[in-house]
């Protein structure tokens, strides 16, 4: 069956038919496939079951896999396959069971953040459970020219303990960080406006959930100029949502994106994904 490309939304995605991900890809699909991603930044692949071996080799192709920072929910065969799950074993999740929950951009808070990342949806809830997806190229391009100017050069601070004190901490089940947790995320900085090294498109680059403030500005100046490139940024223009179905695997551009889960599924139903994380270069202007 011949590849087929097929738009997914106004904004960003396309739908990738007629490929098994479990083989290698010959001829020039790889050249295809990684023409798209730079073409339409997340990719959904139907109909792929992928053992953790076989989801870590295909990620690999795209750049070096990382391991989570959290610790307990990797996938017992292969440490580098996370999982993402409200499926309970002896009383516990067997994976991050809250993730993702809020806008933000795959590890932010590293100096070389995530350059994307893949799900594979093993189990999804029979209504709800979507990810959403912002594309934070038309977000910037978007912008007022004066905007655009006063952000030029400006670099935020991004600091995995913001999401903990805003968002994780009012979640069930979470015990406050621990200082030597802490110590393993220092806070880093970024440029608010980070240019893709494929495209070579600019794009916004904060996000809610990691996002703490702005390098050289006051805590209120910095957070007044962050809520509005937040709200500017999600505005259902440059929204995709994605509706799960079974045995797919999205595959994202953490660079040019923000993303979030959207909690409204019954929690009695399972939703089990494995996700593979991409190591990417340091974000520049
Ligand atoms: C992630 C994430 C969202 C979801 O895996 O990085 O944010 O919908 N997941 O599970
Ligand atoms: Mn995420």
């Amino acid at each position: 069956m011949a590849l087929e490309i097929n738009r997914l939304g106004g904004a960003l995605g396309a739908e990738l038919r007629g490929l098994d991900l479990s083989d290698p890809l010959g001829g020039n699909l790889l050249e295809t496939v990684r023409q798209a991603f730079v073409d339409h930044s997340v990719l959904v692949f139907r109909d792929q079951t992928l053992t953790p071996e076989q989801l870590v080799t295909f990620s690999g192709l795209f750049g070096e896999s990382v391991p989570h920072l959290l610790e307990g929910f990797q996938h017992e065969e292969n440490p580098k396959i996370f999982l993402i799950s409200n499926v309970q074993e002896d009383g516990k999740p067997k994976g991050a069971i809250y993730a993702g929950q809020y806008w933000h951009s795959d590890l932010s808070y590293m100096p070389l953040p995530a350059l994307g990342s893949m799900l594979n949806a093993v189990e999804i809830p029979k209504t709800g459970g979507d990810t959403m997806f912002a594309n934070m190229y038309l977000a910037y391009e978007t912008l007022s020219d004066t905007m655009k100017t006063l952000i030029a050069d400006l670099q935020a601070m991004h600091d995995y303990t913001h999401a903990y004190d805003t968002v994780f901490s009012k979640l069930p089940g979470r015990p406050p960080m621990t200082e030597a947790e802490k110590m393993k995320v220092p806070p880093v900085t970024h440029p608010i406006v980070r240019t893709h090294p494929d495209s070579g498109r600019k794009a916004l680059y904060v996000n809610p959930g990691f996002t703490a403030g702005i390098v050289g500005m006051t805590e209120d100046e910095g957070r007044a100029i962050l809520e509005f490139l937040f709200a500017h940024a999600t505005r259902p223009e440059f929204i995709y949502r994605h509706q799960w179905q079974p045995r797919d695997l999205v595959f994202w551009d953490n660079r040019c994106l923000m993303h979030r889960a959207v909690a409204d599924y019954d929690m009695a139903e399972p939703r089990h994904m494995h996700r593979a994380t991409i190591q990417g270069d340091a974000p520049h202007q």
